[in-house]
C-alpha cells in the first residue's frame, strides 16, 4: 500500500519523538511490504520563527494533500511567559484542527502489566483500565466569543454549540461503544451550563438508535473524581472540548507516565496521530525523551486511517516487549537508574519488528 504522511515534528521535544515513530514506521513498512511517503512541514515555535506563522498555508496544503498526518508537539517557554505575544505556537494547533475540521480527539488510556506499580494510583484500582474519551475538538469555549470590556478590566469566553456538532461527536461515541463494551458516558455539567444541557437533550434522543449501548450522564466535577477512584468503571466517555482537555491529562497519568499515550484527531476527511505529551522544553536535546506515545500514534494511524491492523498490533507487540524488558527512557525506571535514550528505545523496536 502507498501511504502518503505529513510530518509535522514540531518543537522540543517534537522532532526527537518523531523520529523514533519515523523509524518504526519505516521497519513496518518494510516488514509488510508498503511504501510511505513522508512529506515534513513547519509548525509551532519552529514555524514562527521560520515565517511567522505557526501554521503556514503550505503547511495545511502539505496536511490535505497527505492520508494522514503525524504530528510531534509545539509549545515554546519563550511565549509561555509573555501574555501579550501576538502570535503563539499553541494558535497553529487550533487553526490546524479547526481548519482540518479534526472534530473528535481520540485519547485512549489503557495500563501496561508491566507498568501497574509505576502509577501514582493503587493497583488493584487502576488493573484492566481500557478506556476512551472522544474529546470535541473544534467547538465551545476554545473557539468562541472572546474579549475584554470596560478598558480591559472584564474578560470574557463563550461556549457555543450547536446540535449538529454535538451530534457528529456522539455518534462517534456510540459507534465506538458499538465495537468496544457497549457502555458509553456522557460527561457535561447539565446541572448548571444551557451548553452541557444542549449536550444532553442531544445525546438522550440518539439513544434509540443504539438501543444496544448503555448510556450514563455524569457531571465533569464527579467524573474527575470517579477517574482516579475507579478509571476501570469507565469505557467510552464523550465531551466537550475544555472539559476533554482537563479530564484527558488526568486520565494519563493513569497508565503510568504522560510519555506513553498515544492520540488521533479525526474529521471527516483527515486525521492526525500525536502523544497527549506537550514539548517538554526542558528535555529538549537531551536524548531522554520517550518516544513511546508518539510510537504508538502511529499505530493508531495505521489502524485508523489505514486499517492496517496487524502492522499497529505489531507496534503494540513491540512496545510492549520494551516495557517488559526495561528498555525504556529514564521516565519509566526505578529511583534514579540510568533509562535508554530516546534513540536506544527506537533501535530496540525496529530490531524487534525487522527480527
Ligand atoms: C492539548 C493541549 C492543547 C489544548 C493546547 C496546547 C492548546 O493542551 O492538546 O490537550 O488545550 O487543546
Ligand atoms: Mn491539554
Amino acid at each position: 500500500m502507498d501511504l502518503k504522511i505529513a510530518l509535522l515534528a514540531g518543537d522540543g521535544i517534537g522532532p526527537e519523538v518523531i523520529e523514533q515513530a519515523v523509524r518504526v514506521s519505516d521497519a513496518i513498512a518494510k516488514k509488510f511490504n508498503h511504501n510511505i511517503q513522508w512529506t515534513p512541514a513547519l509548525t509551532g515555535a519552529a514555524a514562527i520563527d521560520a515565517v511567522g506563522d505557526p501554521y503556514p498555508d503550505e503547511t495545511h496544503q502539505i496536511c490535505l494533500d497527505a492520508d494522514a498526518v503525524l504530528f510531534g508537539a509545539i509549545g515554546h517557554p519563550r511565549f509561555d511567559n509573555d501574555p501579550s505575544a501576538k502570535v503563539r505556537p499553541e494558535q497553529g494547533l487550533l487553526k490546524m484542527r479547526q481548519k482540518l475540521g479534526l472534530f473528535a480527539n481520540v485519547r485512549p488510556t489503557f495500563t501496561f502489566p508491566s507498568l501497574l506499580d509505576k502509577s501514582p494510583l493503587k493497583q488493584e484500582r487502576i488493573e484492566g483500565t481500557d478506556l476512551v474519551f472522544l474529546r470535541e475538538l473544534t467547538g465551545g469555549i476554545y473557539f468562541g466569543e472572546r474579549g475584554r470590556l470596560d478598558n480591559g478590566n472584564t474578560a470574557f469566553d463563550t461556549c457555543t454549540y450547536t446540535r449538529d456538532e454535538i451530534k457528529r461527536l456522539a455518534k462517534k461515541g456510540f459507534e465506538l461503544a458499538m465495537i468496544r463494551s457497549k457502555k458509553l458516558c456522557c460527561v457535561d455539567k447539565a446541572n448548571v451550563l444551557e451548553s452541557s444541557r444542549l449536550w444532553r437533550e442531544t445525546v438522550q434522543a440518539m439513544e434509540k438508535e443504539y438501543p444496544e449501548v448503555t448510556v450514563s450522564y455524569e457531571f465533569v466535577d464527579a467524573v474527575a473524581m470517579r477517574l482516579v477512584q475507579w478509571p476501570n468503571s469507565y469505557d467510552v466517555l464523550i465531551t466537550e472540548n475544555l472539559f476533554g482537555d482537563i479530564l484527558t491529562d488526568e486520565a494519563s497519568v493513569i497508565s503510568g507516565s504522560m510519555g506513553l499515550m498515544p492520540s488521533a484527531s479525526v474529521g471527516t476527511e483527515n486525521a492526525l496521530y500525536e502523544p497527549i505529551h506537550g514539548s517538554f522544553p526542558q528535555a529538549t536535546g537531551l536524548g531522554i525523551a520517550n518516544p513511546l506515545a508518539t510510537v504508538l500514534s502511529a499505530a493508531m494511524m495505521f489502524e485508523m486511517s489505514f486499517g492496517l491492523i496487524e502492522e499497529g498490533a505489531t507496534i503494540r507487540k513491540v512496545v510492549d516487549q520494551s516495557l517488559a524488558e526495561g528498555i525504556v527512557t529514564e521516565d519509566l525506571k526505578e529511583n534514579g537508574e540510568k533509562g535508554n535514550s530516546t534513540t536506544e528505545v527506537g533501535d530496540y523496536l525496529v530490531s524487534k519488528i525487522l527480527s
